[in-house]
């Protein structure tokens, strides 16, 4: 409803835009039009006296109870060609103003004529006015589609050079950790080799040796599970969204809970681990920009789908500003939240202002 007023006041300001800036007083086939309905207003008016020939042609209109089809065959269908709906509305109204006269001196007596020839003149505006519409909506549609389809392309952009990094920062880890670890833990066991007569700096080595074994293992793990979650596969959905509440929020005085409704259903793995994501992503939003006291994850299962809400009273943020920087540089989570709804047939829906808290809410996952 919302969308079809701003659409319509668009419209409006629009035209009184293309008035006020004198566009069309400065454009010659505007002056085509007012001249060619000046020249044919002149011709009804005065052909009984200067042009006797036009008499065949108005006697064809008058038989046949209509008046204006020369208006309407030249400049109202050449206004339209070239101003689209606006021009063709103005160019009726002056038609109409044109020929008011006419229609009183001939119809004063039947007024049915009157309205029948209004009506007569109505059709081609209403068919100009339907098809420039029409024109208008497709085009709109076409720039809505485009801006879509440039938004997907520069996240397919984002999100590989986002591998890209993410490549690049595991070969470092495991570079700058592991292989340093184990590196160490090789040569203590050289060490080991060589000095194995002495059985307290033996011992003192193999204890060090452990140690670095354990750290290794402890950093391999850790890579493993950003990448995936095993946790997801191990216990199930529901106990891994609590275990990563706990996780994004464990060095953070903040008051997170899960709170889940309904009956418990499972999805397919893939969905698990697009659900969890998604919540990874509002999660640490939260705790990125929220500063929030409170952030609660609700899960509500019905018979036909999954709603999830993530709600944070936190500082809120203006979505329009927001919206309209969000290609630019970085901030992917968002798009990325949103695409990945719309995997599992879900709908995101951002409710924020500032200083309200912000409330993500992905409906009817299926
Ligand atoms: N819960 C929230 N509270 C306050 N502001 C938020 C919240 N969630 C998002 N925002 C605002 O929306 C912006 C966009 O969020 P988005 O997740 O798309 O990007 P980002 O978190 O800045 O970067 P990225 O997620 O790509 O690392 C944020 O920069 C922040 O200003
Ligand atoms: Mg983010």
């Amino acid at each position: 409803m919302t969308n079809r007023f701003s659409r319509i006041s668009a419209l409006r300001s629009n035209f009184l835009r293309l008035n006020q800036t004198g566009e069309i007083s400065f454009n010659i086939h505007f002056w085509l039009v007012i001249v060619s309905t000046a020249l044919i207003a002149v011709l009804y008016y005065s052909w009984q006296y200067w042009f006797p020939w036009f008499w065949r042609y108005f006697a064809f209109e008058y038989l046949n109870r209509i008046l204006g089809v020369p208006f309407i065959i030249f400049p109202f269908f050449y206004a339209c060609f070239k101003f689209g709906w606006r021009g063709s509305l103005l160019a009726w109204f002056i038609i109409i103003l044109t020929l008011t006269p006419l229609f009183f001196q001939y119809y004063l007596l039947h007024r049915e004529q009157i309205v029948l020839n209004i009506g007569f003149l109505t059709i081609p505006l209403a068919v100009v006015l339907a098809a420039a519409f029409e024109l208008y909506w497709r085009e709109e549609q076409k720039q809505r589609m485009q801006e879509r389809e440039k938004e997907r392309q520069d996240y397919l952009a984002k999100t590989l050079s986002i591998q890209e990094n993410e490549r690049q920062r595991i070969a470092q880890e495991l570079h700058d950790d592991s292989i340093q670890e184990l590196y160490y833990i090789a040569s203590t066991a050289q060490n080991i080799a060589s000095d194995i007569n002495n059985p307290g700096e033996t011992r003192r080595q193999a204890v060090s040796m452990n140690e670095g074994i354990i750290q290794v293992m402890q950093g391999i793990r850790n890579i493993i599970a950003d990448l995936r979650p095993s946790i997801l596969d191990d216990i199930g959905l529901i106990p891994a969204l609590r275990w990563l509440i706990q996780h994004v929020f464990q060095n953070y005085t903040i008051d997170a809970g899960l709170v889940v409704n309904g009956t418990i259903r499972k999805f397919s793995p893939d969905k698990e681990m697009i659900i969890f994501r998604i919540v990874q992503e509002a999660l640490s939003n939260v705790r990125k920009h929220a500063n929030a006291a409170k952030v609660t994850l609700t899960l509500t299962f019905a018979t036909d789908g999954l709603d999830i809400e993530i709600s944070d009273d936190g500082k809120g943020f203006n979505k329009e500003e927001m919206l309209q920087d969000l290609s630019p540089e970085g901030k992917l989570g968002i798009y990325g939240m949103s695409q990945r709804a719309q995997l599992i047939n879900g709908t995101l829906e951002l409710k924020s202002a500032t200083n309200k808290g912000t409330t993500v809410l992905i409906n009817n996952i299926k």
